[in-house]
């Protein structure tokens, strides 16, 4: 029986990894290891998760289903609950995912990942450890398709800490780790969910709508940007996860050049989604010009009160991202049999059905951006 370690089941991809695999009931335990004073805390912090996919009712009955240890994926290595000695495959998601503040960002996603493969180490039935990164260690001065075996690259030119991190945890573990059934997966941008929109979280989505909105890019319209939808990112996972043989040990979790989004698109999407808003006019801007964005989100939104300042800041560090016009290539994954992930365009207008003021919607990601670092733009030195 496959006994399956989850963490970060209690965020946005951790959540609906665990949904899809509760509602398919297979013969598969689940064991998360969730932040928390007790197993009772633990299970309604899961169940409050899964609430986002499901009705309450349901999300109580599942999360019934798991099992609970109580802990910190950092201080795994320290933690020998006899529930982990049979685990078969490990999924790791958990990880700090604010974008600014050094050294609590590598402490917990470089540091605390190594910790929990030595205590992987302790696992006599491991089969797999499949390690969830990120597409975008590839860093700012990438080519346009980027290829899984080019990164962690030391001279990447890192936009935020979140990605330095990143980067730092997949070298460490292939330099330290290579006894372990390691699997990396990077997914590009998760944006929605493909059938139940923005209801699980609205992470991105606000940013997304914002531009619409702002009616300002710092790209051209057939610069690309890579978003898959959580609830293929996580029927993918979980098929890498159990996949008997895999033929790499790192895999994109993206788009692609099929699937990838071009603005041009995304533009269109939007004028078919909400008619009422008329056709788009959109100014492309230097990212650089800070004045115009500024001035262009107060009229829109207004900057009165903290809030909408950290979401004018928040605003311009995805325009950071936006602008570097990257499709990371899939052909790994659908080599492996999986399926491609539908394109935002394809699914936007789930997304935007009765979704919340942008500024509410803001509310999901407002974490990430707590500690700014202001320097958007400015790459940071690489210490992998
Ligand atoms: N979302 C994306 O667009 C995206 C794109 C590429 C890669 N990824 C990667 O995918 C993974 C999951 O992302 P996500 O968006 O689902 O993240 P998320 O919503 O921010 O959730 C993070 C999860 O990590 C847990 N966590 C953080 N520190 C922990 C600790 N010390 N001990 C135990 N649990 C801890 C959090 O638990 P608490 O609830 O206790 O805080 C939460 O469950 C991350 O590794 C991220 O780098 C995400």
């Amino acid at each position: 029986m496959q006994r399956i370690l989850l963490t970060g089941a209690t965020g946005l991809i951790g959540g609906a990894v665990l949904h899809q695999a509760l509602e398919r009931d297979d013969a598969a335990q689940w064991i998360c290891l969730v932040r928390c004073a007790s197993v009772d805390q633990g299970r309604q912090r899961v169940a409050a998760r899964l609430a986002r996919f499901t009705d309450p009712f349901t999300a109580q009955r599942l999360a019934r289903k798991v099992e609970i240890v109580p802990g910190d994926f950092t201080r795994a290595d320290l933690d020998m609950d006899p529930r982990l000695h049979d685990v078969t495959h490990v999924l790791h998601l958990a990880a700090d995912t604010s974008w600014w503040g050094d050294e609590r960002i590598h402490r917990t996603n470089h540091d605390g990942t190594l910790a929990l493969a030595r205590r992987a180490r302790a696992m006599p039935h491991l089969k797999r450890f499949l390690h969830v990164g990120t597409a975008m260690i590839c860093g700012a001065e990438a080519p346009s398709l980027v290829r899984e075996e080019a990164y962690p690259h030391p001279s990447a030119k890192h936009l935020v800490a979140y990605t330095l991190s990143k980067a730092a945890a997949e070298t460490s573990l292939a330099e330290q780790f290579a006894d372990l059934p390691i699997v990396v997966a990077r997914p590009s941008i998760v944006v929605g969910h493909s059938k139940l929109g923005a209801a699980p979280s609205s992470s991105i989505l606000w940013v997304i709508r914002a531009a619409d909105r702002l009616r300002m890019k710092p790209c051209g319209p057939d610069s690309a940007v890579d978003i898959v939808p959580a609830d293929w990112v996580a029927e993918t996972l979980h098929g890498l996860l159990v996949k008997p043989d895999l033929k790499h040990r790192l895999y994109h979790i993206s788009g692609g050049e099929r699937s990838s989004t071009r603005w041009r698109d995304l533009i269109q999407a939007f004028e078919a989604a909400e008619p009422s808003d008329g056709v788009r006019a959109f100014t492309r801007f230097d990212l650089a010009d800070r004045a115009s964005l500024r001035k262009r989100f107060a009229e829109v939104f207004g900057l009165d009160g903290a809030l909408k300042q950290v979401m004018l800041r928040a605003t311009r560090a995805y325009y950071a991202f936006c602008a570097l016009d990257l499709t990371f290539a899939n052909d790994r994954l659908l080599a492996e049999g999986f399926a491609p992930p539908p394109s935002l365009p394809e699914y936007l207008a789930t997304c935007l059905d009765g979704a919340s003021e942008i500024i509410d919607q803001f509310a999901d990601d407002m974490e990430m951006f707590a500690t700014p670092t202001p320097a958007i733009g400015q790459p940071m030195t690489v210490s992998a």
